[in-house]
């Protein structure tokens, strides 16, 4: 009897609280702004995506988090989990502030051959290698306050224990010195931290994750100084054989359209030294809103990217209330060669198709003035909107409720593609906030595609199989419902392709 009350109270109990996520559920997808499919955090401050690794069949995120306030102070590492990067399960915290200071960014690698020691009864640790912040440091105007710091978990990432000895990298004296990206060297059986310090990047390596020795450093002469260098990263793609590799380097200010920005570098890697084959600046995303990208670890030769959709000239004014920012959606990147010069290119993952609904196809259409709203009625929430041509000529696509309105598109005279949130609703909160960026094409190529990605606070511009990535954000007072083209000329699509995309908050 007692057993059976037992049980219906517990039944009780759990229905209860069902009833009360779905009820959370709801209010979070009607929240004003709130993207559909993008990750965001249920409720206050995110910044730097962190520690992505992918791990028994498992990918993790971490972020930068503030569980306290809707704007930056001490941080955590936020932590959700996904089979496919699209649908996220949130996680406890994974790493609070201590003693030695707040728990910046850094990455997460899988140690499997327990190189560090950490490892038990045949656990594979995952170990985060992450910047610790002392901010007692900071404001005593020391110079040696952020240091590198080591975390384990020995299942499967569900809890981090932080090692007794960190940190395990000091601080030479250089004020800015973080965000340390770990990864296995394989030639050289050792691991290869790359490390954002002021305005170069340091290499260091080990062979246990707990004792570092410097290799060399990059960068000082070389790429955009407008800012501070941050997040760095380091891979090889591989393009026909050939083992390219990228060093990502964000940068905060100095963006190519203002505010922050993520630049990359081509080149070879020894092992001890990254020797660009060009010191220019290159771009992997030229819109305002994507920041602090780095890609997952352990995904083999797939490399994919994540960056926070937000910039740090307006990340603590935008509007929304509950929460702020979200996730860029992951891109996977490869290489491609323009005469003799290597670009990196960036495509939402083919995930994200999941997510699609029934497609409306229209196919050769000389857009003049075109109104696809009218054709298929109202067009709110998230979508992917793909679009090809044989002949690039100027244009341009309007989302809008009536009142306001974002337009995208591309214009031949300066030959570069362009977001134009001016009239997108609430621009005010920043100066700088309401303004038409531009992002140059790349290729020379007649033919064109574009890929949209649209949700409901930003658009994801992917043009020329990835070459110019472009990522915005805006905040109507109302959804955007209607779609409809223009060209001046006679821009002509061969093919069109507006799929709705299912939110994942449902
Ligand atoms: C980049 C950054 C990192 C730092 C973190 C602090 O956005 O400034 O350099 O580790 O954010 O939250």
């Amino acid at each position: 009897m007692y057993k059976f009350i037992f049980l219906v109270f517990l039944f009780s109990i759990t229905s209860c609280n069902n009833v009360k996520k779905l009820a959370d559920q709801k209010s979070i997808i009607n929240e004003p702004h709130r993207p559909q499919i993008h990750f965001t955090p249920k409720e206050k401050w995110m910044n730097d995506p962190n520690g992505m690794v992918y791990y028994n069949g498992t990918y993790h995120l971490f972020y930068q988090y503030y569980p306290h306030s809707t704007v930056w102070g001490p941080m955590h590492w936020g932590h959700a989990t996904s089979k496919d990067m699209i649908h996220w399960k949130h996680q406890p915290i994974a790493l609070y502030p201590d003693s030695l200071g707040y728990i910046f960014s850094g990455s997460a690698v899988v140690d499997v051959d327990n190189t560090s020691g950490f490892g038990k009864d045949g656990k594979v640790p995952l170990v985060a290698i992450f910047t610790h912040h002392d901010p007692k440091g900071e404001k005593a105007g020391r110079s040696d306050f952020q240091n590198q710091s080591l975390a384990y978990s020995l299942d499967d990432g569900q809890t981090w224990s932080k090692y007794a000895a960190n940190p395990v990298l000091k601080n030479p004296g250089i004020k800015d010195f973080r965000d340390p990206k770990v990864t296995w060297y394989e030639e050289g059986k050792k691991w290869i931290m790359t490390l954002a310090t002021l305005d170069r990047i340091t290499f260091y390596s080990s062979k246990d994750l707990k004792r570092w020795t410097k290799e060399s450093e990059f960068g000082k002469e070389a790429g955009a100084h407008g800012g501070v260098w941050e997040c760095p990263d380091l891979f090889s793609l591989d393009y026909e054989g050939k083992k390219i590799w990228v060093l990502i380097v964000n940068l905060n200010p100095g963006g190519p359209n203002g505010g922050s920005g993520t630049q990359y570098f081509v080149g070879n890697f020894s092992g001890k030294e990254f020797q660009p084959f060009t010191t220019d600046t290159k771009w992997l995303d030229y819109g305002p809103d994507e920041y602090a990208g780095v890609t997952w670890s352990n995904t083999g030769n797939r490399k994919i990217f994540l960056g926070w959709m937000s910039n740090w000239q307006y990340a603590t004014l935008v509007p929304t209330i509950k929460w702020r920012s979200a996730m860029t959606v992951p891109r996977d990147l490869s290489i491609e060669k323009l005469g003799d010069q290597y670009f990196v290119t960036s495509k939402p993952i083919p995930e994200l198709t999941n997510l699609a609904e029934q497609p409306i196809v229209i196919g050769n259409l000389a857009i003049g003035n075109f109104d696809l709203s009218a054709k298929a009625g109202k067009l709110a929430g998230p979508a992917m909107l793909k679009i090809t041509s044989d002949k690039i000529a100027d244009f341009s696509i309007s989302f809008s409720n009536g009142a306001q309105k974002i337009l995208i598109g591309y214009e031949k005279g300066t030959n570069s593609y362009f977001i134009d949130r001016t009239s997108s609703g609430q621009v005010n909160f920043e100066k700088g906030f309401a303004a038409k960026h531009t992002a140059p094409r790349l290729t020379n190529k007649e033919n064109v595609d574009i890929t949209l990605i649209i949700d409901n606070s930003s658009v994801e511009l992917f043009a020329d199989n990835g070459l110019t990535a472009m990522t915005e954000i805006f905040f109507p007072d109302s959804l955007f419902s209607r779609i409809t083209m223009q060209s001046p000329g006679n821009f002509t699509i061969k093919s069109l392709q507006y799929s709705s995309l299912k939110s994942i908050l449902k």
